[in-house]
């Protein structure tokens, strides 16, 4: 049986950027009653195009920071950071790590039924084999499609979410792709749900597209069971780069609810 976390306690998440608020979204909806710190390394964004040991550090130091807020739970909302630091942050923390990589798999495998499974995310986490890995541990029959989309975590930084631009970029990573054969296609990078317009027009109606948003929030259920009780229901929001961006998309995509974040200097200093 999991361990209970009290409704006091919050639940921490970070992410690269603004791609972990989709995790958030669906994290506020699942518990509305609880308390959330999120942490965004805009400063430090993107990861998926560094190398693995920069994302181990970098995983850390968002880790050790979210911990000084006694956190009960902390939730690593970045594919990329799940994909080459989660072993290491769930040896390293007392209490529930959750990553992006399982739940998504596990979605994907109930769903599929051509067993042709399509993985898109940063450099980082395709080049990892994470994904690839975890299917093959549970369905090695399963055909495994990877393609990594550099450029769709820079144009949501940026706030292009739909329109030519985007529908261009869209096309061009994923038509090359027999979508004919593909039923089920997992957005392993948690950014490229703001982009589900043009990924959904690009694929056509019939591709199971998986979010690991409510996979992730499914698995913490079981330890958050009490959640509902407690008076809770905010959210702290830091970044350390400048927040005026972070602040204007981040209402965005939570829907119109204002977000005031704060900038943190240093994370190499949470020690
Ligand atoms: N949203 C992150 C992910 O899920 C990070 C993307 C990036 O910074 O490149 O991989």
């Amino acid at each position: 049986m999991a361990t209970l976390i009290s409704p006091g306690t919050p639940i921490g998440l970070f992410d690269s950027g603004l791609g972990g608020l989709t995790v958030l979204r669906e994290l506020t909806r699942a518990f509305p009653r609880r308390d959330f710190v999120y942490l965004g390394d805009t400063a430090r964004t993107p990861y998926g195009s560094k190398g693995a040991a920069t994302i181990v550090r970098y995983a850390r130091e968002c880790a050790r920071f979210l911990q000084t807020y006694e956190i009960g739970a902390l939730v690593v909302a970045c594919n990329t950071a799940s994909s080459v630091a989660l072993a290491g942050l769930q040896a390293e923390f007392p209490g529930l790590v959750i990553g992006t990589i399982e739940p998504a798999v596990e979605e994907a495998l109930r769903t599929t039924r051509s067993g042709v499974i399509a993985v898109i995310g940063t450099e980082g986490t395709i080049a990892s084999g994470e994904y690839e890995r975890q299917i093959r541990l549970r369905a090695p029959e399963a055909e495994i499609i990877s393609q990594s989309c550099p450029l769709f975590v820079p144009l949501v930084e940026h706030g292009h979410l739909a329109g030519e631009i985007v529908e261009k970029v869209v096309a061009h990573y994923l038509r090359p792709l027999d979508f004919s054969r593909i039923d089920t296609l997992i957005l392993g990078c948690t950014h490229y749900p703001l982009l589900m317009e043009a990924i959904r027009a690009e694929v056509g109606p019939a591709v199971h597209l998986v979010d690991s948003a409510r996979p992730i929030a499914a698995s913490l259920r079981p330890a958050l069971a009490d959640g509902e009780a407690g008076p809770g229901g905010s959210r702290r929001f830091f970044v350390t780069d400048a927040v005026s961006r972070f602040n204007h998309l981040a209402r965005l995509f939570l829907e119109g609810e204002a977000v005031t974040a704060v900038q943190v200097e240093d994370l190499g200093d949470q020690r």
